[in-house]
């Protein structure tokens, strides 16, 4: 299904979070009338090891609440508001879970989950997210992301047939991972910061089968760069205005 989507694939980064409280039902829903190819989100464990999308460690950005995710349980972080800095329209928002994304939006979309177990590298997300895309039954609709190798060396060993990429921030890292991979886990994307990207790169990457895919670009001025030097994909908090700007791009070119 990855190699299926189309070109280049508009990935909505945690949701149209430009125009809704990022990570959130309202925003995945939003992305989807948008026209995004695919939904981005990031996931880590509850106290009690629920999967829940979140993209900070603690809560007290993005709610009403205050904390770190890892020391609350699922119902504590479902009682609190994901949206109330968003105004009244989204005052009933909840920090989804996994299993609720999938439940509601099942192969209408292709999901980029990003592991973000940086701070507890060793934790058991891998183990909780590969049983969770066992019993969906959308395996194929699925590629997991991380800034942690770890996470995605343990996906390999539970889940062999999932979808993997790889994220990059630094150039250094970029340079360094589109000359040699050093990682013991097979993988089909790079997903790497605006900043790091050059056409060099990109060939390189694509030169090893590797899709590479850009975040976050919420200008038309970045994603015209983007498409100018070869990219097969990239995050956006703003599909419609991807989608604009990709008409009129290929309109010139
Ligand atoms: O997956 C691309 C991007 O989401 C990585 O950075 O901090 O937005 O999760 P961040
Ligand atoms: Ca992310």
């Amino acid at each position: 299904m990855l190699d299926l989507l189309p070109r280049p694939v508009v990935i909505a980064h945690r949701g149209a979070s430009t125009h809704a409280p990022e990570n959130t039902l309202s925003a995945f829903q939003l992305a989807i009338e948008q026209d995004a190819d695919a939904l981005e989100f990031d996931v880590q464990l509850s106290s009690d090891k629920s999967v829940v999308v979140i993209h900070d460690h603690t809560l007290d950005r993005t709610t009403n609440g205050s904390g770190r995710v890892k020391d609350k349980n699922l119902d504590v972080i479902q009682s609190l508001n994901a949206g109330h800095a968003y105004g009244p329209a989204f005052s009933n928002e909840k920090i989804p879970t996994l299993d609720e994304i999938f439940d509601k939006f099942r192969k209408s979309t292709f999901y980029i989950i990003e592991l973000k177990n940086t701070v507890t590298p060793f934790d058991d997300l891998p183990n909780r997210i590969a049983l969770i895309i066992k019993n969906s039954g959308l395996l194929d609709r699925v590629l997991i992301s991380s800034f942690n190798p770890v996470a995605l060396y343990k996906l390999e060993r539970l889940l062999p047939d999932v979808k993997k990429g790889l994220l990059l921030h630094s150039p250094l890292s970029v340079e360094l991972s589109s000359h040699v991979s050093v990682f013991p886990f097979s993988y089909q994307s790079v997903h790497l910061s605006f900043y790091a990207l050059n056409a060099r790169r990109i060939k390189s990457f694509q030169s090893k089968g590797k899709l590479v895919f850009s975040y976050t670009l919420n200008h038309p001025r970045d994603i015209q760069t983007a498409l100018s030097i070869g990219i097969d994909g990239f995050f956006t908090g703003d599909p419609a205005l991807a989608r604009r700007t990709l008409g009129k791009y290929y309109n010139k070119h």
